[in-house]
């Protein structure tokens, strides 16, 4: 089957250890389904692992990918969770310590097919297309927790998104809004300030730019060049709730005295559960939000995908189609 993997890895040139060509079909293991592809999304984390960040190199090759959404074996529309829990763990599967993403031990979904746990399948809502139900399973996801099981903040509230043209901060900026958040950016590239502020961002403020007004909350995913400028824009007792660091993870100033003496809440986030995939489905086709797409590809022309993505380029997904 036709697939997107890393073959090899670069710190410097992620590109070039990037395959588009033949994998042998997925195995089926007990308790597992395989899933036809009809969609998959592009995530930062793709581009990580063929730095050879989160990827060992002894599982090399690995098909990349964590979205997806495509046709089961009964013939049912599905999204796929890419949260894959080790066997035996109940719970919440991002606390799972021996948990993975689709792509890190099991090959992903940028391929003509996937196998996955029957468990990690939520249905496809019939109003989704097809193209956005692929947004939903990596970048979505984390958007959804951070905003609404992390950062503690009611309708009217204000929230800072850093970053505004990735994945999850397009999705904060949408998710947001439905929900009746003030959502505020800030962004690098006056093209993306407008383009936040036409997906509903209420303003849009340049990279490091002081804030007319402290916010509730800041949505942290560029990490060590907005670090600073997160912690200061915060009201007393505001929080930070951080999924990534894009720029790096370690800031010039880690701003330990401000952090306590305005006691402001600082809270790590990852991924989703499924059950918070299938609310974020639920939530999405009920306020008919379509994600913003950057471009859809042939998954024959992945590599154009990534190269936009690894440029920083995108605003909104990434999205190829597969059958
Ligand atoms: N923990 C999780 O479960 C999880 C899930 C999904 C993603 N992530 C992580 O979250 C991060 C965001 O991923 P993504 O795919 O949404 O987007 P992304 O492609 O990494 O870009 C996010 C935004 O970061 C801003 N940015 C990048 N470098 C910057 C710099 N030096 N200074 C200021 N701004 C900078 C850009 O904003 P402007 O161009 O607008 O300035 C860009 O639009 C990644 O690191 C990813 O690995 C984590």
């Amino acid at each position: 089957m036709l697939a997107a993997y890393a073959a090899r890895q670069s710190a410097d040139d992620p590109l070039s250890g990037l395959e588009v060509g033949e994998r042998p079909d997925p195995q089926r293991r007990d308790g597992w389904t395989i899933v036809t592809l009809r969609t998959a999304g592009l995530n930062h984390h793709d581009v990580w692992s063929l730095r050879g960040v989160g990827l060992p190199a002894d599982r090399l090759p690995m098909i990349l990918g964590c979205d997806g959404a495509g046709v089961d074996e009964e013939g049912n529309e599905v999204i796929i969770h890419a949260v894959v829990a080790s066997d035996g763990w109940r719970g919440d599967e991002t606390l799972d310590p021996r948990r993975t993403l689709l792509s890190e031990l099991y090959d992903g979904t940028l391929a003509e097919k996937v196998a996955v746990p029957r468990g990690n399948l939520v249905p496809k809502p019939q109003s989704l297309s097809w193209e956005h139900a692929a947004c939903l399973s990596t970048a979505w996801l984390t958007a959804y927790r951070m905003l609404f099981t992390n950062a503690g903040v009611t309708p009217g509230a204000t929230v800072l998104v850093q970053g505004a043209g990735g994945g999850v901060a397009t999705a904060l900026v949408q998710l947001g809004a439905a929900a009746g958040l003030r959502m505020w950016v800030t962004t690098r590239d006056e093209d993306k300030a407008r383009k936040a502020l036409e997906i509903g961002a209420e303003s849009a403020f340049g990279s490091g730019e002081r804030l007319p007004d402290r916010v509730d909350a800041v949505m942290e995913t560029v990490g060590a060049a907005t670090w600073s400028h997160s912690v200061n824009s915060l009201k007393p007792g505001g929080t930070i709730v951080i999924s990534g660091a894009t720029s790096g993870d370690a800031p010039s100033k880690a701003e330990l005295t401000k952090i306590f003496f305005r006691q402001l809440r600082v809270v790590g986030s990852t991924m989703g559960s499924r059950t918070e995939l299938e609310r974020l489905s639920a939530f999405v086709a009920q306020h008919g939000i379509e994600p913003v797409v950057d471009s859809v590809l042939p998954l024959a022309q992945a590599r154009e995908g990534f190269a936009r993505m690894a440029q920083g380029d995108v605003f909104g997904k990434v999205v190829f189609t597969i059958s």
